[in-house]
């Protein structure tokens, strides 16, 4: 029921500097900004008067909402280790990988690259510490311009999120009762053991595009058990910097809503309308981890897809004539 993935949301601690850093530095096509606050927000995100102030970066169909709650600090200001649970990393897709790290060493954002087999990649930490993982898109799609300005390195999807849990056994069941059947058991981590520069065991599996990820010689605090039905409401605290959440596009919100109540997932509010006729809704998972569904009308998302293709062509070829000239 659940389709494809739409965006990733982040929290960070600083709104201008990390807008700056994503949009200039990782050149993000940064599509708007705008102040969330009212009761049906507070709801959302279980806070009191929270004001959050959100940026919108689109990229062709898929994007990544930042998120700045000033009134609300952070109880948990380090989002870097690898070892510890919840969402550890966001994993992107570029093109031109070569020419997207040599810019990231320019922007001296210090990338740790890898060749690994599961492709050539590039770990970068965002100005809160949050692990953002760009592979290589070894088929990108093609947009206006994209032939003229093929060699500039630019973000073409959203690859993966990487969610470490203390308990793996619920995952099955509750991806089940979400729709995301496509399960996959990688051989190898390579990845992450390089990037991370984790030596310890790791299992995972792959749900549509989210990596629940094992680590047998960790030992965690004991987990949230919110699946299925949660024993009590503990989930993540919105305010807290990193991977807030990994929202996937859905068809038919209500029915999902519905039929994955009935299997036992607890939603944090019912499906709600926001701007431009969509309906939302978050989740959690069981361990207390936040996921969003959102259904688009058709419209509204012909829009926003081409608004992100327009500002990633304006982007390219700002980049491709500066470098002719200069
Ligand atoms: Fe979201």
């Amino acid at each position: 029921m659940l389709t494809v993935p739409h965006h990733i949301g982040i929290t960070v601690s600083n709104g201008a500097a990390s807008r700056r850093f994503y949009h200039r530095v990782l050149r993000f096509p940064l599509l708007g900004a705008s102040v969330a606050r009212g009761p049906a927000h507070d709801t959302m995100y279980r806070l009191e008067n929270a004001v959050n102030h959100v940026t919108w970066f689109q990229f062709q169909d898929q994007g990544v909402e930042l998120f700045h709650l000033p009134r609300h600090p952070a109880r948990d200001t380090d989002p870097a280790p690898f070892a510890k649970p919840g969402w550890r990393y966001a994993a992107f897709t570029v093109r031109a990988f070569d020419d997207f790290v040599q810019r990231l060493r320019d922007k001296g954002a210090n990338p740790r690259a890898a060749d690994t087999p599961e492709g050539r990649c590039a770990l970068v930490r965002d100005p809160d510490g949050t692990a953002l993982i760009f592979f290589e898109d070894p088929a990108p799609e093609s947009y206006p311009l994209s032939a003229v300005t093929s060699g500039v390195g630019s973000i073409t999807g959203i690859r993966e999120a990487g969610l470490v849990v203390a308990r793996p056994g619920p995952y099955i069941r509750f991806f089940d009762a979400a729709g995301l059947l496509n399960r996959e058991v990688p051989a190898s981590h390579g990845f992450l053991h390089e990037l991370f520069e984790y030596s310890g065991d790791i299992v995972s599996e792959v749900y549509g595009r989210i990596r629940v990820i094992h680590l047998p010689g960790e030992t965690f605090p004991e987990p949230a058990d919110m699946f299925p039905h949660p024993r009590e409401e503990r989930i993540d605290y919105y305010p807290d910097l990193g991977v807030k959440h990994i929202c996937y596009s859905c068809t038919d919100l209500r029915a999902f809503h519905a039929k994955a109540s009935a299997a036992g997932v607890h939603f944090l509010f019912a499906p709600m309308r926001i701007a431009g006729g969509a309906r939302m809704a978050y989740f959690s998972g069981p361990e207390g981890r936040v996921f969003e569904a959102m259904q688009i009308p058709a419209a509204s998302r012909a829009l926003s897809g081409f608004g992100g293709r327009a500002r990633q062509s304006q982007m390219d070829l700002f980049s491709f004539v500066k470098r002719k000239l200069l």
